[in-house]
């Protein structure tokens, strides 16, 4: 990273939160709400970016700390950059607060965290019978975030985590993916094109293309709008189980009717967010017959969503192979589903895989591959 690298904390209108307890702050994450614990020096490193700084003051600053054996300013700031509590750019590119503000409020739209209180709403419409007075239901509906707050909060929180709201598959957002998972999308593209690591994205497991959106809109955001977003899916949701390992797992259509979504339907929500475009390639029908034949040249970004042992496996074989050097594999169900950790473990055992695993959340994992 260069000296003359600007660094901030994200957010200009909420920055993240330092509380100290002792020896230790935590730091907490404005838009996801999770706290990362600091020791005394990234704490003070921290502290010293609510003034615009460069990497090379930094460093200046706690040279003594970091002779002593404490993390390195450059170290930090990888680290910061990853969990999303900082941005790093350009003193001189004035393009960048633009391109934070576009992509934080993207991220919310995705998720839903615009108009959460819609979904609050249909839930009570689905689930709480009217008193009969017309009147009192609508102005109950009007101000139910505040007549059902403890509702409205687990709402939010679930669509923050990218959880599932009381065990319903989430359905009313273009996304799943929480924004812990979308910032981790966006790191990966940042270090990619940062590094010039050249290829496309692909996401195995669109649902209703939000993180494929954001995928998109990241390679627009950051000047390479030339690399492809593929999409691939059944557009017809999950199959039915077919391998041993999945065996009683059925989230197909019949079951989980949420989580099929039509082509017509993604390529309209690309258009929604203006991202529709001739980069943006379509992948449609299960994976084991498209993937190994698709004209998928190379890959640096290979986002896997797609809950079970078989689809998962079908991706990796058809499309590791693809990844280049230096690109990310990122695989949302990792901890969430057994059957997927197993896919990806014996996956990396079989060809002899050793890059670290390094968790993203609660459920997803990405690695980087070496060569
Ligand atoms: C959990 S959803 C993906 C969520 C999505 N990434 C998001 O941003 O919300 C899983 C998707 O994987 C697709 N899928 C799973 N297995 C598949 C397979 N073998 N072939 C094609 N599509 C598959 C399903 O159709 C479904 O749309």
């Amino acid at each position: 990273m260069s000296e003359s690298l600007l660094i901030e904390p994200v957010s200009f209108v909420r920055p993240p939160s330092l509380v100290r307890e002792g020896d230790v702050a935590v730091l907490t994450h404005p838009h996801t709400g999770l706290g990362y614990r600091l020791n005394h020096t990234a704490a003070a490193m921290f502290e010293s970016l609510r003034e615009p700084i460069t990497l090379g003051e930094l460093r200046a600053r706690f040279a003594a700390e970091a002779e002593e054996g404490a993390e390195s300013a450059e170290a930090f700031v990888r680290r910061m950059r990853e969990l999303g509590f900082v941005d790093v750019r350009d003193a001189d590119d004035a393009s960048a607060g633009m391109r934070r503000r576009y992509l934080d409020l993207l991220k919310k739209a995705l998720v839903n965290l615009i108009y959460p209180e819609h979904e609050l709403r249909l839930y009570h419409l689905e689930h709480t019978p009217t008193t009969g007075d017309r009147l009192a239901d609508q102005r109950r509906l009007r101000d139910l975030r505040y007549v059902d707050a403890p509702t409205f909060d687990e709402i939010v929180a679930c669509k923050r985590d990218g959880q599932n709201f009381r065990r319903l598959v989430t359905r009313y957002s273009h996304t799943m993916v929480g924004l812990r998972r979308l910032e981790n999308l966006e790191w990966c593209a940042s270090e990619l094109f940062a590094a010039g690591v050249e290829g496309d994205f692909l996401e195995a497991g669109a649902c209703q293309g939000g993180a494929s959106i954001f995928m998109r809109a990241l390679q627009v955001a950051y000047g390479e709008p030339h690399r492809r977003m593929w999409v691939a899916d059944s557009f017809a949701g999950l199959p039915e189980p077919v391998s041993e390992p999945d065996a009683g797992i059925d989230f197909s259509e019949s079951k989980q009717p949420w989580l099929a979504a039509s082509l017509d339907a993604v390529r309209d929500n690309f258009r929604t967010y203006d991202l529709l475009s001739d980069e943006v390639q379509f992948i449609p029908g299960w994976f084991s017959e498209t993937l190994a034949a698709a004209p998928v040249e190379r890959l640096a970004l290979l986002r896997i969503d797609a809950d079970l042992y078989a689809s998962t496996m079908d991706v990796l074989t058809a499309l590791y192979d693809k990844v280049v050097p230096g690109g990310f594999v990122v695989v949302d169900d990792y901890h969430a589903f057994v059957v997927c950790r197993r896919a990806v473990d014996d996956f990396r055992a079989s060809r002899g895989i050793t890059a670290p695993l390094r968790r993203v959340d609660w459920t997803a994992v990405y690695w980087q591959k070496t060569a």
